[in-house]
């Protein structure tokens, strides 16, 4: 079936029903399609187009559609358009001529908007949920190693000692501003666009905020050149989910590192590595890798979609149909990453005494011990100096902090005066960045109890 013809003397080609169709992507709309062609007969009945009668036949023969098209066989051998042209085909097989009237006023191209907007009003919600759980495990691993000290990387060389609870609480920051990145594209996608027509506006007197309030939106669109123009808001959703994978690829990459044999301080489960077909001792981390891969695919989808909208004539075009397929694909995988992250975060341990020998035979104690000599009357500059030799000689010499006391860098330069050997321990340095947002001890568990708060608003 079409809802178009009467303008034309012969059928579509083959090749161009084919190519045009989006049925077999856009049908994942049928319930938004429905619910909103419901709150459109109300409409129209308050509006005197439907009678009361005509709209609750209406209104039911979508009910019974919803019902049976939950077997996705309904969609067997449809060979309609999309899935408005579907949806509109079976309500008249059911409803007979009354359902003629259903389109009366109304284009698929405010209905496409409309459908959208509330699919992504759930989809944002489900995501932000996914991010919120994601969120919560995170939170659990950095209370079982609470403790636990890492080196913190600056260019991938050890810079300076962290909580391990502190790198954590870094990929809880960034998720939260992705849940409320999911937020402010549910908001943007919460307007009610039917009455604007194909663009001009609706032809008849219809309880725009009357619609709005039947279908749960916080307000109306207000210009309906920009409904059928618009895809802002599905470019807000892709940039959400984008940010989201760009954080989840980040803490996949650093795990990959941090599990290699070359770090060692991650054990990832058994139940999320591969093995290697050829090579028997291999485990690996393919669950993260996948993440970071479909990281790719995610922008990908964001840029297909600025892509396709960019330099497009006011209003609507038919390019517009590609919005649905990147969209719903980026909703999958992102739904999907942020589940396998969740898993590989539940299940993954810490060898916290690996990172700490990391630390100690490293230099990371060099800013404390610079620090300390400038709260002790040295220019920070001659301190960083005199650190910096102190570092060099070490080097040459094969020394570790902890092969220096107080009397030997007394030696080294008077500068270090009694006590300060003590900060050649890490956990010394720690506790002098008890400044909020640092990785002081009580700085990062207070941090920690507010981000569980936080979390539980959110
Ligand atoms: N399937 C179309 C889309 O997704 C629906 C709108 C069709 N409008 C039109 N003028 N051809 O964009």
């Amino acid at each position: 079936m079409k809802l178009w013809g009467g303008r034309f003397e012969s059928g579509p080609s083959e090749i161009f029903e084919r190519f045009s169709g989006s049925l077999h992507f856009d049908r994942r709309l049928l319930e938004p399609d429905i619910r909103g062609s419901q709150a459109f007969a109300r409409a129209l009945e308050r509006a005197g187009i439907l009678t009361p009668e005509e709209r609750a036949q209406i209104v039911q023969a979508f009910d019974e559609l919803l019902e049976e098209s939950r077997d996705p066989a309904a969609f067997d051998g449809a060979t309609d358009e999309d899935i408005h042209t579907f949806v509109i085909r079976k309500v008249k097989e059911k409803a007979g001529a009354v359902a003629d009237k259903i389109h009366t006023g109304r284009s698929r191209n405010e209905q496409v908007s409309l459908d959208t907007r509330l699919w992504l009003r759930e989809a944002a919600t489900h995501v932000g949920e996914a991010v919120k759980q994601l969120m919560a495990k995170l939170l659990d691993l950095a209370e079982t190693y609470k403790d636990a000290v890492i080196p913190g990387y600056t260019h991938l060389r050890r810079a300076q000692a962290v909580l391990w609870p502190h790198y954590l609480l870094a990929y809880f920051e960034m998720f939260a501003r992705d849940h409320e990145r999911f937020l402010a594209a549910r908001r943007a996608a919460n307007l009610m666009p039917l009455g604007s027509g194909a663009l001009a506006g609706s032809g008849f007197a219809l309880d725009r905020e009357g619609i709005a309030r039947d279908l749960g939106f916080a307000g109306i669109t207000r210009n309906s050149m920009d409904v059928s123009a618009d895809r802002d808001f599905a470019l807000d959703f892709l940039y959400a989910a984008s940010t989201t994978m760009l954080h989840l690829s980040r803490l996949a990459e650093d795990w990959i590192l941090y599990s290699s044999e070359e770090f060692g301080w991650l054990e990832l489960a058994d139940g999320v590595t591969s093995g290697s077909s050829l090579m028997p001792q291999k485990k690996n981390p393919d669950s993260l890798e996948l993440i970071r891969g479909k990281a790719g695919r995610v922008t990908g989808c964001l840029h297909a979609l600025m892509m396709t909208t960019k330099s497009l004539p006011l209003t609507y075009n038919r390019d517009m149909q590609e919005d649905k397929e990147p969209l719903f694909e980026a909703a999958d995988q992102v739904t999907a990453s942020l589940q396998m992250a969740r898993t590989v975060v539940e299940s993954v341990a810490l060898r916290p005494e690996i990172p700490f020998a990391a630390v100690q035979k490293s230099w990371v104690v060099a800013t404390d011990l610079a620090e300390e000599l400038a709260r002790r009357g040295t220019a920070f500059h001659e301190a960083h100096q005199i650190v910096g030799a102190l570092v060099l000689s070490s080097v040459r010499e094969g020394k570790v902090p902890a092969d220096w006391n107080d009397a030997s860098l007394a030696q080294f330069h008077p500068a270090f005066t009694a006590g300060m050997a003590r900060l050649l321990d890490p956990r010394e340095g720690l506790k002098t960045r008890e400044i909020p947002g640092g990785t002081g001890p009580q700085a990062v568990a207070a941090a920690l109890a507010e981000a569980r708060r936080r979390l539980s608003t959110m």
